[in-house]
């Protein structure tokens, strides 16, 4: 294996939550499996102003128009792929994909859209399928960044667009401060059966550890660089919501 093919993960691995990089997948798929069905309303709750709203202006920015074919990568509940089926009409299509089984059949209870259980790494669709590709919060999750961005050029048609809304560890100090105690209160608060529960608190706590432990975003741009994207930009608010835009030549 030469340096270039190595893997890139998004953050080291997290002793607290599982042994090894090779338990990494499974914690992921069972920890999503496992709160899947009170994802929306704990989502509500944790969201800070990052709800359908937000999502839908950040689709809108980066381009995404009637009419355009959409694949929308760990789209959990569907948060996402909502947004976008009001943007692209009857015209266009979204399809989600996602490892968890759990997430699938909920969003499968909201949406009537093409579902697919699978990796972002591996993705089951051919060259230049898209117009439109996202992931939502779901990059500091994946096994390996440069597979993942690879697999997002490969299906992208040439000038198909690719978005990634994520958290970034902020680098002000003060708003890091605030960020981290609002987790812990948040992991306190989601613990409460009724609110949320004992998985849910567990998901929130390893929420913050992804954040805090994630590659830069200098990392995420010149990975994309590299990848071969190009007119990558990223977009912060309040030094901790990020949006990355990149386009297949
Ligand atoms: C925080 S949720 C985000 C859901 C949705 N995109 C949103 O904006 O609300 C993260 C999702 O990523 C999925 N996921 C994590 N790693 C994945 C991977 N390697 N491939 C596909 N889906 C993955 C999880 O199963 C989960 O549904």
């Amino acid at each position: 294996m030469t340096q270039t093919d190595e893997k890139l993960v998004p953050h080291p691995h997290l002793k607290q939550f599982y042994e090894g990089e090779s338990q990494r997948e499974e914690f992921v798929n069972r920890i999503f499996d496992d709160t899947a069905s009170k994802y929306d309303p704990v989502n509500s709750i944790l969201s800070l102003g990052s709800g359908i709203r937000y999502r839908k202006q950040a689709l809108i920015r980066s381009g995404l128009t009637s009419g355009m074919d959409v694949l929308d990568v760990a789209t959990g509940t569907g948060l996402v792929a909502a947004a976008e089926i009001s943007i692209v009409g009857p015209k266009g299509s979204v399809t989600g994909l996602d490892r968890s089984y759990n997430m699938l059949i909920e969003v499968g209870n909201k949406l009537n859209i093409p579902l697919i259980q699978g990796d972002a790494n591996v993705l089951p669709f051919a060259n230049n399928s898209f117009h439109f590709l996202t992931m939502g919060y779901a990059l500091r999750h994946v096994d390996d960044l440069k597979g993942t961005f690879k697999e997002y050029f490969r299906v992208l048609k040439p000038g198909g667009i690719l978005l990634i809304l994520e958290l970034m560890r902020p680098t002000n100090k003060m708003i890091y401060r605030i960020v981290q105690l609002y987790f812990r209160l948040m992991v306190a608060l989601i613990s409460i059966p009724g609110i949320g529960g004992k998985n849910e608190g567990r998901l929130i706590k390893y929420y913050w550890n992804t954040i805090d432990k994630f590659v830069g975003s200098s990392t995420i741009i010149n990975t994309l660089c590299e990848t071969g994207f190009e007119e990558v930009t990223s977009h912060q608010k309040f030094n901790f919501f990020t949006t990355y835009i990149a386009v297949k030549p």
